[in-house]
């Protein structure tokens, strides 16, 4: 037996519930392409990746795997790879063009047409409202660190879910906040590109209150609608046991986890972050409540561990991610730990009271080829599949709610400050020619689910 074929029996099957979600996940601006047709207004994305210098290669989403073309073809793959759920992102910019004010009813009718098209071919919709394209327009009025940007994002949730909600059940309201705050206005990698510690901070706050004011909008327009937080969440580890790096691997964790999963779970924002940050939250009375409206689900994209060292000099939270040697990286230099999936999975069962988990992301990127014979045999991502896979199971047998796994990504695509260069894709996409080929990991996807279904059925 080879060590792909060993992972693959051991994965604990029986664990996993006989209606689990099989899915992929995508977003709208990594995949669409399509930016100036039907209505559309520019994002954050489309002035950040024509900003020279801020996305590798001078790529942009301009084109993309043009999915808003091909969506079609793109069904037919995740038929092909067996799944029965689909995980999207509506581009807030196609519906509203204007970030708030008239409704644009072509960029509705692309995703109404769609989710048709998934729930004829038996694949559920998972949809998410926002994956990082926020409206310029609502940018240049202050974007994210401005309060009105999350009344906006709640009327277009409003918007989104009343003409989707009849068939759509499962809603994200926003994907990885931290992203948006922290990398966004923080660091300075993504859109908008800001370093600024008050506007990242008030970003967080507004991202989060947006959440709980998107939940109740869903709500009000479809009763029966699953909502739920996507948030990509980290082991932390200190790089050594003294207690500077001790209290660094804290801080990180404050950072990157719990700043996040506290507030929507009733127990406000961190004091310890507080500290650290040392920025003033723009709080209103009620808006601790509306940020803790109950989950319906909790969402955890999961890649890799942080190990961490003390930066006192260095900006919030102080916390410099070092690399431990000998351990195996992704082509995006990632490190590989699949039991880090277990260990959050189960924490949020056991800490955060959890009653509904799904793993709304997980891959690896790794620089594939196509080979002579026209396949592409990519060995390592199969490894990190069916080793993340496992420990999804396992982290099941232990008593973690597990009810669906997406994996990152259907398709090649748009990997934000990457370009096109970081490949994630079930599938590989030949930009030049918009070619669609099934990788390795892709096929190897198709037997996981297989092998669960026909478990199944023998077991009913
Ligand atoms: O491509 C991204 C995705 O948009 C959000 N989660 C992480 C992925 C890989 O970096």
């Amino acid at each position: 037996m080879t060590d792909l074929e060993r992972t693959f029996v051991s994965i604990d099957l029986a664990a996993l519930p006989h209606d689990f979600l099989w899915g992929t996940a995508t977003a709208a601006y990594q995949i669409e392409g399509a930016v100036a047709e039907d209505g559309r207004s520019p994002s954050i994305w489309d002035t950040f990746s024509h900003t020279p210098g801020k996305v590798a290669g001078g790529d942009t989403g301009d084109v993309a795997c043009d999915h808003y073309h091909r969506w079609r073809e793109d069904i037919g793959l995740m038929r092909r790879l067996g799944t029965n759920a689909y995980r999207l992102s509506v581009a807030w910019p196609r519906v509203i063009p204007g970030g708030d004010g008239p409704v644009n009813p072509k960029g509705l009718d692309f995703y109404d047409e769609l989710i048709d098209a998934l729930l004829a071919a038996g694949i559920t919709p998972s949809v998410t409202l926002y994956h990082w394209d926020l409206p310029q327009v609502l940018q240049d009025r202050g974007g994210w660190p401005a309060r009105e940007t999350a009344e906006h994002f709640a009327a277009y949730a409003s918007v989104v879910a009343g003409r989707l909600g009849d068939r759509v059940n499962h809603w994200t309201t926003l994907n990885e906040p931290l992203c948006s705050a922290w990398i966004g206005h923080l660091e300075g990698k993504m859109a908008p590109g800001l370093t600024d510690l008050t506007a990242a901070v008030r970003a967080s706050y507004h991202l989060l209150l947006g959440h709980g004011l998107a939940a109740q909008a869903i709500r009000a327009v479809s009763p029966s609608a699953q909502v739920g937080l996507v948030t990509n969440l980290s082991t932390v580890h200190a790089a050594t046991d003294s207690p500077e790096d001790l209290a660094a691997a804290r801080r990180m964790d404050g950072h990157t986890n719990r700043w996040w999963l506290d507030p929507v779970h009733g127990r406000g924002f961190p004091a310890d972050m507080r500290e650290v940050y040392g920025v003033e939250l723009p709080e209103h009375e009620g808006d601790l409540t509306t940020i803790a409206a109950p989950l319906d689900w909790l969402g955890l994209n999961y890649y890799m561990p942080l190990t961490v060292a003390d930066d006192p000099t260095g900006p919030a939270p102080r916390a410099r991610q070092v690399a431990r040697p000998g351990v195996r990286r992704t082509g995006m230099d990632w490190e590989i730990d699949a039991h880090g999936i277990e260990t959050l999975l189960l924490r949020l069962t056991d800490e955060y009271g959890a009653r509904k988990l799904y793993v709304t992301e997980n891959g690896s990127a790794y620089p594939d080829v196509i080979r002579p014979d026209g396949t592409v045999d990519d060995p390592e991502r199969q490894q990190y599949l069916l080793d993340h896979l496992a420990a999804c199971a396992s982290a099941a047998r232990k008593g973690a709610p597990l009810a669906g796994y997406f994996a990152w990504s259907l398709l090649d695509n748009f990997e934000w400050a990457y370009g096109y260069d970081k490949r994630f894709g079930l599938v590989h996409v030949d930009y030049e020619t918009q070619r669609r080929t099934i990788k390795g990991t892709g096929y190897r996807y198709a037997d996981v689910i297989r092998a669960h279904g026909e478990r199944g059925r023998r077991a009913a």
